[in-house]
């Protein structure tokens, strides 16, 4: 099979794609030569397209990165030394740093993520879209000369296991040494990869600079960025841009610029799923394992999940992943699924032995902190932490702060790199380049209200609408209004590389490449209901585990392993039946329980009319079987 040069033509029709194919590794014969859309080829070759930026962006030098501890260390020298990090005491935190980003360069930045496919339907209602061929030429000019003064770093990275079935590569190029190692920690940096790519491998090239050239003898500030900000992608030829920000998702590029952006696109061309999830074993007492992927909003639990440690006796859950999912149908008729990146880039706020004891754990050593607080004795505080703040503190903006300060001490968005592999808890084999077999797919938010607190999908094109319908609170992962409600689908908003439509169709199609005793089961959590005094009504955190358990008890039941029953009908979908969700030892009233399950006909019905507007967006993008969900939900709320 052969790939031209415009995926409009030649998307391959998921029919198409039997286990045969789905098997190879090679890209589905995409390579490099050929992967570009007409007018604009994607380099063939990987020096000509360093040596093109180099042209272009005119850095003073230019290392290739291998990856090595060696080199780590020695770009953590120099940016300790040029005041980009602080070294935190080596008695409290031994080998870990903090930086602070300029206040204007905190989070992602979604007014200025652009998709620039070649047809504006393709990019769909959700995106900024922008024609590629102004996109390129305003680019051009953007980036001629914005590396002068600076270090131009070369990192082939691997998203997955070097070399594995479900992996992509890609090469970043970047003016910040920071991006760097968080690249070292969050992906697969070797020189290997540069093989693949000689060797024939599909891969994504990505150009980060933070627009800060120096002039001549000009002297660098801690942490350069640019108020004008560009996230560039464009999808069909599979390449990234991005201008004037040195912050994670806007930077590290192999996260959502290429791990979730490019790789949806590339999934729906190529028969797989690239989504924001996690990833997560759950064991029973009987020894049976589960893989439950699933899929929160920005700061919405994904890290407190991935880490859960149960609180129901004899369960256990093991790491896999906190963020991105990758998933595709295996030759064993599973749908198998890896995390793509090597480490974590967790919410520090609200993280403390109480919510999330393993992350503390995971972050005694070895962590970058970027925007958090320093203490008076050289290590590190954020709210939540402890109960009680520190008498005095150096806070995110390097500023003197108390406990009668009236602003956050670490930034809402402050967040932890770290490598995956220091997680207590992180799963034996999670390297398997093969991956994990999904059970179940789990969509959650934060709803105040009406959401439930778990409810099963009573078919695929049933949880493919509850994703399709997510809405969830705003959270401070990105710029915007923290706590406003907004529509999420499939907690890929942001995320999402082309028409979110379209993933949906793609979603219904994916259904028929697994086998039906194979295909997982979904669900939809809502661990944020509140009651009349705006106090969460469910625990939530360890306690998350007993409907884990439930999960798991279902599918269980779906294999025949259990008889019992273990749920009702709802209009929104399966709730526990009575007695099904373990909640022995749990300080909940049955008010409260029953506050947990309650579905408001009146309040559902005014979302479902919220819905059909936020579809009709979609115009005949929108698959059918979502009007036929929406129909159906509303007859059963009548
Ligand atoms: P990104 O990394 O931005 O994609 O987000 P994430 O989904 O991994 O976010 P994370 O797990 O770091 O979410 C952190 C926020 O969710 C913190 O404010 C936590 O306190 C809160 N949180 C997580 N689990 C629960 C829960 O069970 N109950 C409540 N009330 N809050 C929770
Ligand atoms: C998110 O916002 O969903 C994150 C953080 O995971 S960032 O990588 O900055 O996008
Ligand atoms: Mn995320």
């Amino acid at each position: 099979m052969t790939f031209t040069a415009n995926p409009r033509r030649t998307r391959l029709a998921l029919a198409e794609l039997t286990p045969d194919i789905l098997d190879r590794t090679d890209g589905f014969g995409l390579t490099a030569t050929d992967a570009g859309p007409a007018g604009h080829p994607s380099p063939r070759d990987v020096r000509a397209w360093v040596a093109e930026i180099a042209e272009l962006t005119q850095p003073d030098r230019i290392v290739w990165c291998d990856g090595s501890a060696a080199e780590k260390q020695r770009l953590i020298d120099e940016m300790v030394e040029a005041g980009t990090l602080v070294k935190l005491a080596e008695d409290k935190r031994p080998n870990s740093y903090l930086a602070r980003s300029n206040p204007s360069d905190v989070a992602r930045v979604e007014s200025r993520t652009f998709i620039c496919s070649e047809h504006e339907e393709d990019a769909g209602p959700t995106n900024n879209w922008c024609d590629p061929a102004t996109m390129r030429d305003e680019l051009d000019g953007v980036f001629e000369g914005s590396m002068r003064g600076r270090t131009m770093y070369v990192v082939p990275f691997s998203m997955g296991p070097v070399g594995g079935p479900i992996s992509q590569v890609g090469v970043e190029i970047t003016d910040s040494p920071y991006v760097v190692v968080s690249m070292h920690v969050m992906t697969r940096v070797s020189p290997r990869v540069v093989d693949l790519i000689d060797g024939g491998q599909q891969w994504v090239p990505a150009v980060h600079s933070v627009g800060a050239p120096l002039a001549e003898g000009e002297e660098d500030v801690a942490w350069p960025c640019n108020d004008d900000k560009y996230i560039v992608h464009y999808p069909e030829s599979r390449e990234i841009w991005s201008y004037g920000s040195g912050y994670g998702g806007n930077a590290l590029l192999g996260k959502k610029c290429f791990a979730l952006r490019i790789a949806s696109a590339m999934a729906r061309d190529e028969g797989w799923l690239a989504e924001h999830m996690l990833l997560i074993r759950v064991t029973s007492p009987e020894q049976r394992q589960y893989h439950l992927a699933a899929a929160f909003p920005s700061a919405c639990g994904k890290t407190n999940l991935a880490m859960l440690q149960p609180t129901v006796p004899g369960w256990t859950v093991e790491t896999l992943g906190d963020d991105i999912v990758w998933m595709r149908p295996g030759p064993d008729g599973s749908l198998r699924a890896i995390n793509p990146e090597a480490g974590f880039f967790g919410v520090a706020p609200g993280t403390g032995p109480e919510t999330n004891p393993t992350a503390i754990e995971t972050l005694t050593h070895d962590v970058i902190f970027t925007n958090v607080a320093l203490t008076d004795d050289g290590d590190v505080w954020w709210e939540g932490l402890t109960p009680e703040p520190p008498e005095h503190l150096i806070d995110w903006r390097g500023d003197d702060w108390t406990p009668d300060s009236d602003r956050p001490a670490a930034h809402p968005n402050s967040r932890f790199t770290v490598a995956a592999a220091q997680c207590p808890t992180i799963a034996d084999g999670w390297e398997d380049p093969a991956g994990v077999p999904v059970d179940a797919i789990v969509f959650g938010g934060r709803r105040a209200s009406n959401v439930p607190l778990v409810t099963q999908a009573t078919s695929w094109e049933h949880g493919v609408f509850m994703g399709a319908t997510i809405s969830s609170e705003r959270t401070a992962a990105a710029e915007g209004a923290v706590g406003e409600l907004r529509r999420d689908p499939f907690a890929m908003l942001p995320f999402c590389g082309y028409n979110m439509a379209d993933h949906w169709a793609h979603w219904l199609r994916v259904a028929g490449l697994v086998d039906d005793a194979r295909r997982p089961k979904i669900f939809q959590v809502n661990w944020f209901r509140k009651d009349a005094d705006g106090a969460f009504v469910w625990p939530g955190f360890g306690e998350n585990s007993r409907v884990v358990k439930w999960i798991a008890e279902q599918i269980d039941r779906s294999r025949g392993i259990r008889t019992d029953r273990g749920a009702v009908t709802s209009p929104l979908g399966l709730l526990p039946a009575p007695g099904a969700l373990d909640t022995t030892g749990l300080d909940l009233t049955d008010a409260e329980l029953d506050a947990l399950f309650d579905v408001p006909a009146e309040a559902w019905l005014a979302e479902t009319d919220l819905t059909e507007e936020f579809f009709a967006r979609f115009g005949d993008h929108l698959p059918e079987e979502m009007t036929r969900q929406l129909e159906r939900l509303r007859s059963r709320l009548r």
